[in-house]
């Protein structure tokens, strides 16, 4: 483990358990980064209360027990300690990184596996931009995971089942399978809802014929299945189009939509009602888990069964999450959702933990996906209040990208190869740079920006990399130093490059993209500050230096590089 920060609080743990004993051992060293050195410990006055001993004197304790440490360390204020780390440590473990084929990014010990719920459009309606962030952070966590050496199950709990499916058949029998697969395949589940929405709300045959769909769909009824599965497929084919042009990783195998799960419903309900975790309210089958109220204080239910007998979204999650502990053995399980499911949520994790389906040592947790809000700071529509289109708005970001770089002179080819990355990069590092909980403002212009933290400033940092290899002749791959740190600007990025494994833990273990992405722009700025004072191809270099500073431009193209996947965001070779 190369993470600085990680070895700090390795190095400082032990010399506490030296200095004050091994119960010690555990305490969180507070490594911070410093304005007056590398990193400072802050531990030193969290400890001094509990030791009862001036904080001066416990960080002097500490520090005596760090004299073999590679660096410099001192005692400075109340009893911070400042540390500063000596360049042949960052030098030995740069050229350490650069030997790493995972690039001091560990594996999990032991693997887990992590079942990952996100995507899940609506096949009723169209796949609409809020679906656009939960794909996006979910399939990057899905790639962290991975990349960690976790089993990731991805699910894709596609909204495939349910009353409007009624509606929806009789339509598409209506106008004919052919016409329907066309408009479906074409991204018009909009349209194609709305029109079979009319019909139902103003034609009385068609809503007898709806109703009675829905029965025998439910009954299973061979003819209605096949008619399912044309328009379900039709959706899906349309979905994945959407999937491949933004690179996401999702397939066919991940689809687990609510339909799986309608034949375990009915089971779901006796076994819930005969363990006595649901009883009948009022009609319906419910589940009170203990500590939630309703504004009149009265218990909230989660609904199992409602009164007619028909089953709802939280059946199908009820019935989902024992699948995913019991058959596919999810230590940990991540619902990538909106933020706006959060109580159902927690309510479905607290009945699954009251009938047992969900024992403590597997964890659900739901990551919550905010808004995306338009300029105007309202719910992102058209100008004429509908909602957007994921398609237009995908060909949106290309044609726009397209149009930023039209200027540079590449064959038409290359040009498009360009512009899709740029613009699905913009797209979805947009979607990942805030933290995944906040509104987030949909900005076609801030999210092209060829500067600050925006995808196209990252990939334009690793395709400038790219150049200086090109230009010198050189393979990275044999760009391997030694490294000699000199200036300050090869210093702080050598430092900074030792953080990615550190990073990319973090980012997984807590789901938060968002750190990953700030890592990586951080990265790009020190690359930036290096190139602008470091010469490295310029006559008069000598070849020491100039090997260092090609083994540190090899570094950092490949912690830009797999960090960059990592998020799902794509590398073109140039720009
Ligand atoms: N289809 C749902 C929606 O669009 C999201 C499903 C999320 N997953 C789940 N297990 N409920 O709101």
């Amino acid at each position: 483990m190369t993470d600085p920060q990680i070895v700090l609080t390795e190095r400082v743990q032990q010399a506490l358990a030296r200095a004050f004993g091994a119960e010690h051992a555990d305490a969180d060293p507070l490594i911070r980064p410093s304005q007056f050195a590398d990193f400072q410990a802050n531990v030193a006055m969290s400890l001094a209360k509990r030791l009862r001993r001036a904080p001066r004197e416990v960080a002097e304790a500490i520090k005596a027990e760090l004299s073999d440490f590679p660096g410099q360390v001192e005692v400075s204020g109340p009893g911070f300690l400042n540390i500063t780390l000596g360049n042949s440590w960052i030098e030995s473990e740069a050229r350490r990184m650069l030997d790493d084929a995972r690039l001091g990014v560990g594996t999990a010990m032991p693997p887990q596996t992590v079942v990952i719920d996100y995507s899940a459009p609506n096949a009723a309606k169209e796949m609409h931009v809020g679906h656009l962030r939960t794909t996006i952070v979910g399939d990057s966590l899905a790639r962290l995971h991975e990349h960690l050496g976790n089993k990731v199950i991805r699910q894709n709990h596609l909204g495939d089942w349910g009353t409007p499916f009624g509606m929806l058949i009789e339509h598409l029998l209506d106008i004919g399978e052919e016409a329907a697969v066309a408009q479906l395949e074409a991204g018009q589940g909009t349209e194609f809802y709305q029109a079979a929405r009319a019909k139902f709300d103003s034609d009385e045959t068609f809503k007898t014929r709806a109703r009675t769909r829905v029965s025998t769909l439910q009954s299973g009824d061979p003819d209605t299945l096949r008619l399912w599965h044309v328009f379900m497929e039709a959706t899906v084919r349309f979905f994945n189009k959407v999937y491949e042009l933004l690179g996401v990783t999702l397939t066919d195998a991940d689809i687990a939509g609510e339909s799986m799960y309608n034949p375990m419903l009915q089971k779901t309900c006796d076994d819930l009602e005969a363990s006595g975790t649901a009883l009948i309210s009022e009609g319906a089958l419910c589940v009170f888990p203990p500590g939630f109220t309703g504004s009149d204080d009265k218990p909230l239910p989660l609904i199992i069964r409602k009164s007619d007998g028909g089953y709802g979204y939280a059946t199908t999650d009820m019935a989902a999450i024992r699948y995913r502990v019991h058959d596919l053995k999810a230590d940990r399980i991540l619902y990538v959702v909106g933020a706006d499911q959060a109580l159902h949520f927690r309510m479905v994790y607290a009945a699954a933990r009251m009938a047992g389906w969900l024992p403590d040592t597997v964890s659900a947790e739901h990551v919550q996906i905010g808004m995306m809000l338009g300029k105007d700071g309202r719910r992102f529509k058209t100008r004429s209040g509908e909602s957007v289109k994921l398609m237009d708005l995908l060909n949106e970001a290309i044609d726009r990208a397209a149009a930023a770089i039209a200027d540079r002179g590449y064959d038409q080819a290359t040009q498009k190869e360009i512009a899709h990355a740029v613009g699905m990069g913009a797209v979805k590092y947009a979607d990942l740079s805030v933290s995944h909980d906040s509104e987030y403002v949909f900005d076609f212009d801030r999210m092209l920006a060829f500067t600050g933290n925006t995808a196209p400033y990252l990939q334009y940092a690793q395709a400038r990399i790219r150049s200086i290899f090109r230009r010198g002749n050189v393979d990275p791959a044999t760009a391997t130093g030694p490294i000699v740190l000199g200036e300050a600007a090869e210093r702080a990025l050598a430092l900074q490059l030792l953080g990615f494994g550190g990073v990319v833990e973090q980012t997984a273990l807590t789901c938060e993209p968002h750190r990953l992405c700030a890592f990586i722009y951080a990265t790009a700025t020190a690359f930036t500050d290096f190139f602008e004072q470091c010469p490295v191809l310029k006559e008069g270099v000598d070849p020491d230096t100039r090997a260092s500073r090609l083994a540190l431009c090899a570094l950092t193209l490949r912690v830009l590089e797999t960090g960059l996947d990592l998020l799902g965001v794509p590398v073109p070779e140039r720009m």
